[in-house]
């Protein structure tokens, strides 16, 4: 898996020693705020998902990079549900290092490389309703606005308004 440099950030395949960095931004109630499950609040769980991750990757379905700054892991981005040319771009930062343009500039080089390298045709991306700097990350990374959906069902039951992006085709 690919390194990805950009102007102020280094992107790198994740590692099992990357939660607990994930751990500070998967226990933040403010950052999991639109996620369809509640802040961990317990490290060994954010090292069993990371587990998962690490496999989901062994398998082929999914690419995890972990966002480093300065020598520091600040967040992270993916690519989900490969299949068939199309992925799923995810996202997420440590809250203290939002409002600085990061998470678009992370996002322009995994979309870039998706496209790009990994020769993927289409990306899409799901935002909650009310997450207005998801939905700007990705207006800046190229997404446009495909569908919005009301009440979509979400992995733990609820059910949540939804807006679809895509680039691509
Ligand atoms: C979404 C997230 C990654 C954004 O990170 P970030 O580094 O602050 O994003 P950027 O600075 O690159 O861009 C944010 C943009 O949204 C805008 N923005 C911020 N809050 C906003 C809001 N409530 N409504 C509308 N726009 C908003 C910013 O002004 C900026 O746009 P601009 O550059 O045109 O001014 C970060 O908030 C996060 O990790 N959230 C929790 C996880 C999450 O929700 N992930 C997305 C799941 S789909």
């Amino acid at each position: 898996m690919t390194i990805l440099q950009t102007a102020r950030l280094t992107l790198r395949p994740q590692t099992q020693a990357d939660a607990p960095a994930l751990f500070d931004i998967l226990n933040d109630p403010e950052a999991m705020r639109f996620w369809s499950r509640p802040p961990l609040t317990r490290l060994a769980v954010a090292q069993g998902l990371v587990r998962e991750q690490q496999q989901a990757m062994v398998d082929g379905l999914c690419r995890y990079w972990t966002v480093w700054e300065s020598g520091e892991a600040i967040g992270s981005l993916d690519l989900s549900l490969i299949e068939n040319g199309s992925a799923e771009l995810g996202f997420l930062l440590r809250r203290d290092r939002w409002g600085a343009g990061l998470a678009s500039e992370a996002a322009m080089a995994v979309a870039g490389h998706g496209l790009g390298p990994m020769g993927l045709k289409r990306l899409a991306a799901a935002v909650q309703t009310g997450n207005g700097a998801a939905a700007r990350v990705l207006e800046k990374a190229g997404f446009t606005l495909a569908q919005t959906r009301t009440a979509v069902l979400m992995p733990d039951g609820a059910r949540r308004d939804c807006a679809f992006y895509v680039r691509g085709r």
